[in-house]
């Protein structure tokens, strides 16, 4: 899979850093958002604010093999993603939380299936219906606007849902599992990535989760170990497997950060988050494969 990443970190000029600062002062000090959409509109439309320079991705990358831009990295993350999910033998995929199109495109390219896209963000969905418009596979990506948590599909639809950095967002991430159980056929696979906190650090855990949750929305329903994230899964009948991968992801984004950031005090923040995460994550970040058995056990009351 070829990435169609831009090399350099964008410049800074006084507007951008004046832009950037505004943003992060408004999201700590500003009303709690009851949602992640405000977040979204912003990062969308505000060229100022964006990570990914292109504006076709909205997470923090894979930065295990060498990426050096962020583009790469979530290019690098999303290949990870199609091998979990197998996407290369799927006839039928369901992204939730699909960004600004970016994965859908990028899956779709990189195999033959047809992709449905659920988001609840108007101002992504607009954009990734543009983008898909004009890709070579746009004829089999199909962007809809909704929410996680009632999907509009008919049940045993798909034959992997895909969810990228997207579900601790979610009203609830375990409704939402429900979900994913209820349009996958069987032997169909959940793969996500997330974020979850530490099971051994609960005070800063917890300290993190609420600066998370300022910045772009957490519900503290999903304030869950990636231990009590499986024990969810496996409840519902999925056979899972988690993978903990941190240090490739959150610490790789932000160490990158601490030199790719055009702004000055997002390069130091980005730093000292670096080091932390490095020594001891308060955060992790958790890789995701649930399979729906072939053959379900009914459920005898
Ligand atoms: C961190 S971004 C990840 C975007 C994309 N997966 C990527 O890797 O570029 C999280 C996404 O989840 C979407 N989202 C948040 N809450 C949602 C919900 N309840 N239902 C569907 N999508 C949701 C957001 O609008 C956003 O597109």
């Amino acid at each position: 899979m070829q990435s169609h990443a831009a090399s350099a970190a964008p410049q800074p000029s006084p507007r951008k850093t004046l832009r950037f600062r505004h943003f992060f002062v408004r999201a700590m000090l500003g009303p709690r958002h009851s949602s992640s959409d405000e977040c979204y509109a912003s990062m969308t439309n505000d060229p100022d604010v964006r990570i990914d320079p292109k504006g076709l991705y909205t997470n923090m990358g894979w930065w295990g093999d060498g990426a050096g831009d962020v583009t790469s990295a979530c290019e690098a993350l999303l290949a990870r993603v199609a091998r979990w999910a197998r996407i290369d033998e799927a006839e039928t995929l369901l992204d939730v939380g699909f960004g600004t199109g970016g994965p859908l495109v990028f899956w779709g390219r990189a195999s033959g299936a047809r992709i449905w896209g659920v988001n609840r963000s108007q101002d992504q969905t607009a954009v990734a219906t543009t983008l898909v418009r004009n890709d070579v596979a746009g004829d089999r990506i199909f962007p809809t606007r909704g929410d996680a948590s009632a999907l509009a599909f008919p049940a045993e639809s798909f034959d992997a849902v895909l969810a990228v950095e997207a579900a601790f967002h979610f009203a609830t991430r375990e409704s939402f599992f429900q979900e994913a159980w209820r349009v996958l056929r069987p032997g169909g696979r959940l793969v996500m990535t997330d974020i979850v906190p530490s099971s051994e650090y609960r005070g800063l855990a917890r300290l993190c989760w609420w600066i998370f949750d300022r910045f772009v929305h957490a519900p503290a329903a999903n304030r869950v170990t990636a231990e009590a994230l499986r024990i969810q899964l496996e409840e519902l009948g999925f056979k899972v497997e988690l993978d903990v991968r941190t240090q490739e992801t959150i610490t790789g984004f932000f160490r990158w950060g601490s030199h790719g950031f055009g702004e000055p005090l997002a390069r130091i923040a980005c730093g000292v988050i670096a080091r932390l995460f490095a020594a001891r994550p308060p955060v992790e970040c958790v890789f995701v494969r649930a399979t729906k058995p072939r053959t379900v056990p009914s459920r005898g009351v």
